[in-house]
This record gives C-alpha cells, structure tokens and sequence, in this order.
C-alpha cells in the first residue's frame, strides 16, 4: 500500500489537514499536487494550531519528508513566510522540504490582476491570491517556474516579457506598474537564496520513494466541486484538486496509486459564489458556523452551509474514484433534529441523481431530502465507533449505504486522539 492519493470531496475545507497530519505516521512522504496559498489547513498538534497554506501538513511530524510538486503555485513570499514560522515554532524544516523546479510562481502582478477581476464584476469570489492569473500563464507557456525565479537572468528576462503582456489589464489597477516591479526586485535576492536548497526535482524523488516500496501520502488541497474541470464551473479554483491531478501534478502513473480516500464533513460547507442546492438559511446555519468555527482559514470569511448532498457526493466519488471515506465535524451535528440529508434533485420536473453538468443546471435544481434522527451528546470523547450514541452511528451508516463506500475513519474533533478509525482492512493504518 504505497500510494495513498486524499482528496477533498466536497467544496474544500474538509478537515483534510487534519487527516493528513493522522495519516502521514504511515507515511514516508507527502506531497501536495496542486493549488498554492489559496489552502488552508488548521492543523491541532501538540495543544497548538498551526494553519497551513503550501506546505503539506507531514511537516509537523518529525522525520517525514514533504514535497511540493510541480503542480502547484508558489508565492515565494508565502513560502518563506510558512517556513519561517514553523521554524520559529521549533519544527525542523530544511532536509525535509522540497519544493519542485516546475512548480509556477505567483508573482505581485497575479495578486493585482486577481483582485482586479474581483473587484471589476467578473468575480467569483476568489481567495485573490493570484492563483488563477499565475495558472493563466502556465498555460499560455508564459509562466515563471522555481528554477527560472534561481536563475536571475532568465527570470528578468521573464518578468519584463510578462509585465509586456500584462501592462494594458496592470496599467488600470490602482497600484502603478512601477510599484510592481520594486515589489519583484525588493526582495529578490534575499528570496532566491532562501529558496535554492529547498529546489528539487519532486517527481524523481517520489518515483523513487515509491520504487523502495516507501509509502507516499498526496494531499489535494480545495476539493472536487472546485476541480477545473468537473467542479462549478466558473465557480471553481483553476487546478485539478481531484485524484488524476495527483499524477498530473506530481509526475507519477496512475499505475502506481492504490488507493483514494475522500474526506467530506457530516454536512456541507463552501465559500466564495457558486450554486450550493443544499444550502441552509436562518438558524440551523449559524448553529452550525458558529459551533463549528466554519469561517475560511486562508480569507477570514464566512462559510456558507448546507445539509449533506449525497448527489453531489456521489459526483466526487465518481471522478476521484474513491474507494474510502472518512466523515469529519460529526461532532459539529450535535443539537440539531432532524439531520436531513439529500438523496436526489428534482431537476425540470424530474427527479435525477447526477450532478447537473451544464452551468445553469445546478443552480436550479431542489434538493430532495431524507430526514434522520439527530443526537444531542458531546461526541468528542469517543474513541471506538461503538462510543457513539445510536443516531450518530446510524447517520453514518445510513450514509454508506447510500454511497456505497466505506466510511473508514469518523472524526469527532479537531486533535488526532479525536479519530475513530472503523474499517481493520484499511491497510494504509497497519
Ligand atoms: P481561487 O482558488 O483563489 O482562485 O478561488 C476560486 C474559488 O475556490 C473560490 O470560490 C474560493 O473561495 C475557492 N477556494 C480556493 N481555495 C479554497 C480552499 O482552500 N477552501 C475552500 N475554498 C477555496
């Protein structure tokens, strides 16, 4: 069991971090494939939270090597930042981070434009990171990688080529084009040196990691309603967070994973614009944000809530090939009766239970519910499945039966001791 791909199964902020941080023991390696400091993971470690944006979450486990593969987007100043305060928080980073030669780089310029475009009415309420702008010039093969920003000639030969093309959009942004350029060069130097001995080539070292049969753990960021290509288009981030973005982003076969597990909440959570058929209005919503601390790790903003979406899951189950589940924040439910949870929609008069692939379709349909029995007690102290209240274990049950996959571990609070894993055959656990 070497490979072990987790995605998020939802809109993103599932719990992941946490998941991964009580996944990577197992692990010799974790990789993160795609996104950039758009992530955020809040990760409990030792009585103390550390929020994670680019580095993968195995950095806080000692001995555990982490990569940041070519599919991702580095801000180079985010980056020293993110290393810098770990390492004032006593983790040993250097010799166990690894940043890849081709991951993009997302310069001040991608944050403008990001925010431009916000602000400009064709928002879709980004995290205006500068995410999508720097994946704009990946694909036009305009882009800066690592190993062009460690190569100070051919990164100034790209800066002023890009600036070229971007001045007419940059030229009507509040801050001039010259401050733009003093923001690259101010700290060039001094980022540059920081960087060059983390620079790796990430797909030979988990190629080989995986040829001496050592376990890689790869960490999707955002989750698979945000995926580019088979999210809530335009609604979505501009990478792939689903399972094929691992091999794509990371440069391994597909031959070489095997397993996916996706990590969805007991309910459903999502920020920035977009259709959301199971969202809640009104009471049970700021219940749920409150009590649940459901407030965005990267932007501060509030989530939007919904009831659990078994159509919209059983999308992410299918493009992920998920083969286990794992359900965080069933704590979170507690106190509220009944917990409804959608089996289909009733779409133009008709019932379906795919996920409306055209842009309009999932705005418009109604969810169908199924309501079930809520429970009342503190589900944080359990640490067996057979510890929770007969309702709590039926809602799980009930809802894998449903999507006919194993719901292998259930988390009931945000520290590691608050996992309960179910499923003995799970092997990556051995
Ligand atoms: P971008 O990734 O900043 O371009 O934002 C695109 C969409 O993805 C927006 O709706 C963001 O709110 C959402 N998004 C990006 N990163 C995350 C995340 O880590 N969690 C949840 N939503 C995210």
């Amino acid at each position: 069991m070497p490979a072990l791909i987790v995605v998020g199964a939802q809109w993103g902020d599932e719990g992941k971090g946490k998941i991964v941080h009580f996944l990577s023991r197992n692990a010799d390696m974790v990789v993160r494939y795609q996104g950039g400091n758009n992530a955020g993971h809040t990760v409990v470690f030792d009585g103390k939270s550390y929020a994670l944006h680019l580095i993968p979450s195995g950095i806080l486990i000692p001995g555990k090597k982490n990569v940041i593969a070519n599919g991702v987007v580095v801000n180079p100043r985010a980056f020293y930042d993110e290393v810098r305060l770990l390492e004032r928080r006593g983790i040993r980073v250097r010799g166990r981070l690894f940043l890849s030669m081709g991951a993009h780089v997302i310069l001040p310029y991608h944050v403008v434009l990001d925010t431009l475009r916000e602000e400009r009415g064709r928002g879709i309420g980004t995290t205006r990171k500068g995410i999508g702008p720097c994946y704009e010039d990946k694909v036009a093969r305009i882009g800066v990688r690592i190993g062009d920003f460690l190569d100070p000639k051919t990164f100034k030969a790209l800066v002023d080529q890009n600036m070229r093309v971007r001045w007419m959009e940059l030229s009507s942004a509040a801050k001039p084009i010259a401050e733009l350029r003093r923001e690259i060069w101010k700290d060039y130097d001094r980022l540059r040196r920081f960087i060059e001995p983390f620079a790796a080539d990430a797909s030979v070292l988990i190629n080989r990691t995986l040829e001496r049969r050592g376990r890689v753990l790869f960490e999707s960021a955002q989750g698979a309603m945000l995926d580019l290509d088979f999210g809530t288009y335009p609604y979505v981030t501009s990478s792939n967070p689903i399972a094929g973005g691992a091999c794509a982003g990371a440069g391994v076969g597909p031959t070489r994973i095997d397993e996916v597990l996706g990590v969805t909440k007991a309910y459903t959570t999502r920020v920035g614009l977009g259709p959301f058929p199971t969202e809640i209005e009104g009471h049970i919503s700021h219940y749920l944000r409150e009590k649940g601390h459901e407030y965005g790790t990267t932007t501060g903003r509030p989530r939007r809530i919904g009831w659990l979406d078994l159509v919209q899951l059983r999308h992410a189950i299918r493009i992920n090939g998920i083969t286990r589940l794992v359900m965080t924040k069933l704590d979170t439910l507690a106190g509220v009766h009944p917990l409804k949870v959608c089996t289909a929609y009733r779409y133009k008069g008709k019932k379906i239970q795919d996920f409306p692939a055209s842009r309009q379709g999932a705005f418009e349909c109604e969810p169908v519910f199924e309501s079930l029995a809520g429970f009342s007690q503190d589900l944080s102290k359990a640490r067996r499945f057979s510890e929770l209240p007969s309702t709590a274990r039926e809602y799980v049950q009930w809802v894998e039966k449903q999507l006919k996959v194993p719901i292998s571990i259930v988390s009931v609070g945000p520290s590691k001791e608050k996992t309960i894993v179910r499923n003995a055959d799970f092997r990556w656990m051995r």
